[in-house]
C-alpha cells in the first residue's frame, strides 16, 4: 500500500521524474531536471515549508506536494540565498527557448505566492503531482490528508493554492472533492486566467 512521508534530498531523483510526467509542457518542467531537482530541495531545506511523498511497495516515489507556512518568507529566501543558482540552473532553457521563457522568468522573480490580504496566515500548496500511470487511485488526496494534518500540528487553520480555470476540469473536481472553493481568481502575466482556492482546517 503507498505510503506518504516527509521527502529526503535522496527523493529528489524520483519526484523530478513524477513532476517531468504530471507537469509536461508547463514552465518549470521546461527548466530541466536539475533546475526542478534544487527548486524542490529548497522545500526540504527551509523550516517553514515541507516537501512530502508518496511511495508504493518498491520504495518508488509515485507523487509528491510541496508546500509552505510563510509564502512570502519562503519566496523571498529561495531568491535571496539560491536566485544565483536557480538562475544558473535555468540558463540553457532561456537560452533555448528565450521567448517562452524570459517573462515567465521575469514573473517569477516577483512571485510571493499571489497571496490576497485576506489570506494572511494561509499555507501554500505550492505544487502536488500524481504519476499518470497511478492517477485516480487515492494517491493525492492521501498527500492532502498528510498535509493537512502536519499544517494543523502547526497551528495553520487555512490553506490556499493557484490553479487554471480554463480546461482543468479534472483538477478543479479533485480540489473540491477534498474541501477546496473558490476565494478569487486573478490573471497571471496578462493572459493566465487563475482561482485561488482554499481550505478551511477544522480540528
Ligand atoms: C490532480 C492530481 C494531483 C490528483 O491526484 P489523484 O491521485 O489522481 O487523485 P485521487 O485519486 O486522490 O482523486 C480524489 C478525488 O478527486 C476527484 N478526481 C480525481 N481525478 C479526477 C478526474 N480525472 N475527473 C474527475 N474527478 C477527479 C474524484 O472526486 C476523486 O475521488 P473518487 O475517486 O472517490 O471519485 C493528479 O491527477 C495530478 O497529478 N494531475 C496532474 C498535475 C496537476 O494538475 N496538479 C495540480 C496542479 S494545480
Amino acid at each position: 500500500m503507498p505510503v506518504v512521508r516527509q521527502a529526503q534530498f535522496s527523493d529528489l531523483e524520483g519526484i523530478v521524474c513524477v513532476h517531468k510526467s504530471a507537469f509536461e509542457g508547463f514552465f518549470l518542467t521546461l527548466l530541466g531536471p536539475r533546475f526542478l531537482s534544487k527548486f524542490y530541495s529548497i522545500f526540504i531545506e527551509h523550516s517553514s515549508s515541507s516537501l512530502i511523498i508518496c511511495e508504493d511497495d518498491d520504495n518508488k516515489v509515485v507523487g509528491f506536494a510541496a508546500y509552505t507556512i510563510t509564502p512570502d518568507v519562503f519566496f523571498n529566501f529561495m531568491k535571496k540565498k539560491h536566485g544565483a543558482v536557480l538562475g544558473t540552473l535555468m540558463l540553457p532553457a532561456i537560452l533555448m527557448h528565450p521567448l517562452q521563457t524570459l517573462r515567465k522568468v521575469i514573473r517569477a522573480l516577483k512571485y510571493r505566492g499571489d497571496q490576497t490580504e485576506s489570506m494572511s496566515g494561509y499555507a501554500l500548496l505550492s505544487s502536488i503531482g500524481v504519476h499518470p500511470s497511478v492517477k485516480g487511485k487515492g494517491i493525492g488526496s492521501q498527500l492532502i490528508n498528510f498535509m493537512n494534518n502536519d499544517l494543523r500540528a502547526r497551528e495553520v487553520t487555512a490553506v490556499y493554492l493557484t490553479t487554471d480555470v480554463h480546461d482543468n476540469a479534472a483538477t478543479l473536481a479533485f480540489y473540491k472533492k477534498l474541501g477546496f472553493s473558490e476565494h478569487s481568481q486573478f490573471t497571471q502575466s496578462g493572459e493566465r486566467e487563475m482561482y485561488r482556492l482554499t481550505n478551511t482546517l477544522d480540528n
